[in-house]
């Protein structure tokens, strides 16, 4: 029988999470049942919302259980197959990260093309963080010609597909990210307009004037916020009236303890006729067809830069997750597993 690892909640962190509310496990893996699928993972990818999943308080979906392996989204190669929808060989997507091999019923696998696009991109561009992205500027922020555009933590997974869009729909961008090497990728992979790095600049709201300003532009017309706290203040702050905030996250007050202190000025969201939405990608799967088919096409045309960082090896699966909070990673997070 074959063996698999992976990586089991044991207990429900307080903050950031330790190394030792996780642990890493070896199961067996039996042949396939009829119905069931037996698929080796190929890569993983790690996103902050599985932070949430790791606490038990109320969410958009369920907390992740305890001594059983954590989810998450992975691309896979189908080894056996005991459902005739499925055949060795075949590219498929799950929500089943975070083990290597592993049995699943025929219906929680999806059929991936492996001609269409390089295999990563059906996690990254072509997968989640592409319809987030894409769902949060087209149909949230009803993106009109000549909006320009704010995105916050604007080198990760989400934020650097947010930038390219708006960019290959002839927006200007600015973006905001940690660290010389990141807005050095933004100026540079994603050719934003403008890019500020927040963690070197005392006042986000006057860099973000500065930024607006340099592109000749009187504020901003739409806030992509991955971020919330201070940066939702520095939009706010610089909106134009009649902007529109798709609240995509907020990333700065998932680890926090303490009740936020800002934003504070959101009377602005009156005066300034501002619409501000949260969403939730999982809402608006009817995009994601149109979003692949955009996605293939950018990719084809050489428009969407493949942003990812990638660590070897489940072992390596909770560095990679860490990373998200440190700010240690550009593009999409994954774990190559096979
Ligand atoms: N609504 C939805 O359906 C949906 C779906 C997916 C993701 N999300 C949200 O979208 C956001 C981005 O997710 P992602 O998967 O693309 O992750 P990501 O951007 O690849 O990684 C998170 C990034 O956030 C930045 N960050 C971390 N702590 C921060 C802080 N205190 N202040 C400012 N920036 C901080 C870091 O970059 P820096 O080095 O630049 O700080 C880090 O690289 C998250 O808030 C996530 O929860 C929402």
């Amino acid at each position: 029988m074959m063996e698999s690892r992976e990586i089991q909640l044991k207990r429900r962190p307080v903050g950031t999470p330790a190394a030792d509310d996780f642990a890493m496990v070896e199961v067996p893996v039996p042949a396939p049942a009829a119905g069931e699928v037996q698929v080796r993972n190929l890569w993983m990818a790690v996103d902050p919302a599985m932070r949430g999943r790791m606490s038990d308080a109320k969410s958009y979906i369920p907390p992740f259980e305890l001594d059983a392996p954590m989810e998450g989204p992975a691309i896979g190669e189908v080894l056996a197959s005991g459902d005739p929808g499925f055949a060795p060989g075949d590219l498929v997507f799950s929500r089943l990260g975070w083990r290597e091999v592993f049995n699943a019923p025929a219906s929680m696998l999806q059929q991936r093309d492996r001609k269409a696009l390089p295999t990563q991109a059906w996690l990254c561009f072509a997968g989640m963080p592409g319809l987030t992205a894409y769902a949060g500027l087209i149909r949230i922020a009803t993106l009109k010609p000549g909006d320009v555009v704010f995105v916050s933590a604007a080198s990760g997974a989400v934020g650097s597909i947010a930038c390219q869009i708006a960019r290959n729909l002839g927006h200007k961008v600015i973006g905001s990210a940690g660290g010389a090497e990141k807005t050095a990728f933004l100026r540079d992979v994603l050719n934003v307009d403008a890019a500020i790095d927040y963690k070197a600049e005392p006042s986000l709201t006057k860099a973000l004037a500065r930024e607006v300003k340099a592109i000749g532009a009187s504020g901003i017309d739409v806030y992509f916020d991955n971020v919330g706290g201070d940066h939702l203040q520095a939009a706010l702050a610089l909106a134009n009236n009649f902007a529109r905030f798709a609240i995509c996250g907020m990333i700065s007050q998932y680890n926090v303890t303490d009740a936020p202190t800002v934003p504070r000025n959101l009377t602005m969201l009156m005066t300034k006729r501002i619409r501000m939405e949260g969403y939730i990608a999982l809402d608006h799967m009817d995009l994601e067809a149109a979003m692949v088919a955009q996605m293939t096409g950018w990719n084809a045309a050489g428009e969407m830069a493949s942003a990812e960082t990638v660590y070897d090896g489940i072992e390596r699966a909770l560095d990679a997750f860490h990373g998200l909070f440190t700010g240690a990673n550009i593009g999409r997070t994954m774990v190559r597993l096979a």
